[in-house]
């Protein structure tokens, strides 16, 4: 949800720039800009589209000078158009912007009666014209970017740049995540640390309210009243070759193929595979004594706590609350202190899943974060983080983070299940074998099913509309490959809850619309069969990912049939998420498509 960066350097700093928004580009690339101060003029290049069309601009036309500031955008307010891509410039003021200014429409109205002319269609010009207008009545830089901060409402992270004071860069954070990295006399700022970290893993992450002003040689931090305040300095582990694709032509492929390696790891933070339980020392949550738990998030990390939910449910008789943070936090849920909460998001910052976090804050929950970046917001927010440690994932459409959500969640329940005396000591251990054999189960799968899903998604690109079904855990899998596919092929895809197929859906089965059937032979087998046969039974294409029980007992015609080992329960809906993740990048790959930067999304969601 658009990257920012900025440099106070002592040597040229445009190269760096654009090489730091490469790491941020999957935050938003309907276009992107650079602005640098040089010999007292302040310049920049802007361009449509993806980061490449800033490189071709910035090769014809280079930028000199050692401070700058850059930005990729995905768009919330004004066309993506050159005219609209950050930095924008009022007089001397540059500013970047991630996020929304929700008041900018008053604001605009205030500024053009006033005279102001814009040039854009964006939140973000709004205030770069307040920030020039309080320096036109007289305030210094410091004091119009505290002005303006105090005027301004919404999410925000602000990079801003004087032309008149090239040593200095002010930025604030309001929402949106800001790091501050320190360099030997240079200095950074950075939508994350893993853009800055060629340049520094010496890092402070401001917090909301926080404003910086940042020189080549350190950062001020005050609060929007102009206070000092003290912010802990981090050693970040991030590296620039954790944004590498590697030997694979996309970074989703990459991510698809490393979720044994990353599953592994994850797993061995939660189980002791000595005495194959789950460590002691996760938990965080007091699950014996809990009465309900409260799950949120968005997309694809939502899907995942979809999953928890049968499982929590299943091996804890632990009731649980789900639904989208988006809802979720304006529902007004009735929620007592006995319940907890738990939030769940790659990220660790989209807006949605932070508000619900906060809802339950204030309702007094305890609160858990199921996360992938440790440093981020939501993590920083709840009482107990349990990180996913899936490594960056860079592919807007999310893979490894889904599967190591999963993993986690697993472990979670069984912990939850122990603790609430339902599940015995023999059920644990034979439980957390099955989760200790799992990465080895999925590095065959992805061996084995290569060649067929490939074929399969050649003969899938070529239809327009698809179903996906599935039931118990199975069905969350089936919502998970319809959004996978929609969001990277385009091929418009609903997922249904198979025993729902004749509440509606069934009416639109034809040969033109093919019926993914997601059916480990489980306890549901029979009943997704039958649902199977009426599909077939109005002529209907099946395209059957089952097991080799599943394979053997189903007699039924399919388009295609993916067959995976038979695995226990509990591993199922990560061994199943295998092959619905691979059709659907295959066939994005068939239909040509930009698979790791697909249209109109981003990785981060810092807006509502
Ligand atoms: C889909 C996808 C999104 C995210 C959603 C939540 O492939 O990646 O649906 O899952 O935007 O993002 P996080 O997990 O960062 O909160």
């Amino acid at each position: 949800m658009c990257g920012i960066v900025g440099i106070v350097g002592n040597q040229p700093v445009a190269g760096r720039l654009v090489d730091a928004l490469r790491r941020l580009e999957y935050r938003g690339y309907d276009s992107a800009g650079v602005a640098t101060i040089h010999d007292g003029a302040m310049n920049r290049r802007r361009a449509k589209g993806k980061l490449f069309n800033l490189e071709k601009v910035l090769d014809d036309q280079p930028l000199d000078g050692a401070v700058g500031i850059a930005h990729t955008r995905w768009a919330t307010h004004g066309v993506p158009n050159e005219d609209n891509a950050h930095p924008h410039f009022v007089e001397g003021v540059a500013v970047v912007h991630n996020g929304i200014i929700e008041n900018f429409s008053e604001l605009k109205d205030g500024l053009v009666a006033d005279g102001a002319t814009f040039t854009s269609q964006t939140d973000t010009e709004v205030v770069a014209q307040l920030i020039a207008r309080h320096i036109r009545q007289g305030l210094d830089n410091r004091a119009a970017m505290l002005a303006a901060l105090n005027e301004i409402t919404g999410a925000y992270a602000l990079v801003v740049m004087f032309r008149d004071d090239p040593g200095t860069i002010m930025a604030a954070r309001f929402g949106p995540p800001l790091a501050v990295g320190f360099g030997r006399d240079e200095m950074f700022l950075g939508s994350d640390a893993i853009a800055l970290s060629p340049f520094t893993n010496d890092i402070v992450y401001l917090v909301d309210g926080d404003c910086a002003i940042v020189h080549r040689t350190g950062a001020e931090i005050i609060d929007f009243a102009g206070n000092p305040v003290e912010r802990p300095h981090q050693i970040s582990q991030a590296t620039a070759y954790m944004v590498d694709k590697g030997n694979h032509r996309h970074f989703m492929e990459k991510e698809i193929y490393e979720q044994p390696e990353v599953i592994s790891h994850a797993l061995s933070h939660y189980v002791d595979l000595a005495s194959y339980s789950i460590r002691p020392d996760i938990a965080g949550i007091d699950f014996e004594h809990l009465k309900g738990l409260a799950i949120s998030a968005c997309g694809t990390a939502y899907l995942s706590g979809l999953v928890g939910k049968y499982w929590f449910e299943r091996y804890a008789r632990l009731p649980v609350e789900i639904d989208v943070a988006s809802e979720f936090r304006y529902r007004e849920l009735p929620l007592s202190k006995d319940q907890a909460a738990l939030f769940i998001s790659q990220s660790g910052e989209t807006a949605d899943t932070l508000a619900s976090l906060r809802y339950c804050k204030d309702e007094g929950l305890s609160i858990g974060a199921v996360v992938n970046v440790s440093e981020s917001t939501i993590a920083r927010e709840a009482d107990a983080v349990f990180p996913i440690l899936a490594g960056p994932e860079i592919g807007v459409a999310s893979t490894k983070a889904f599967t190591c959500q999963l993993a986690v969640l697993a472990s979670l329940s069984i912990a939850a299940g122990r603790a609430r005396g339902r599940i015995t000591a023999e059920e644990e251990r034979e439980m957390v074998r099955h989760l200790s054999e799992m990465p080895r189960i999925m590095s065959r799968v992805l061996n084995s099913i290569h060649d067929p899903i490939e074929q399969l998604s050649r003969e899938l690109s070529k239809f327009r509309h698809v179903l996906y079904l599935g039931r118990g855990t199975s069905y969350p899998l089936a919502l998970e490959g319809a959004l996978k596919l929609k969001e990277i092929s385009y091929i418009h895809a609903e997922g249904y809850a198979a025993g729902e197929l004749k509440h509606g859906p069934i009416a639109l089965i034809d040969e033109t619309m093919p019926v993914i059937v997601i059916a480990p032979h489980d306890r549901f087998f029979e009943k997704t069969v039958s649902n199977m046969q009426e599909v077939a039974a109005r002529g209907g294409k099946i395209i059957f990912i089952t097991d080799e029980k599943g394979a053997a007992a189903s007699k039924l015609e399919t388009m295609a049939t993916i067959v995976l080992p038979d695995v226990a329960e509990i591993i199922a809906p990560m061994v199943f998420s295998l092959p619905i993740q691979l059709l659907a990048y295959h066939t994005a790959v068939f239909m040509g498509t930009d698979v790791d930067q697909p249209r109109n999304l981003a990785k981060s969601v810092t807006v509502e």
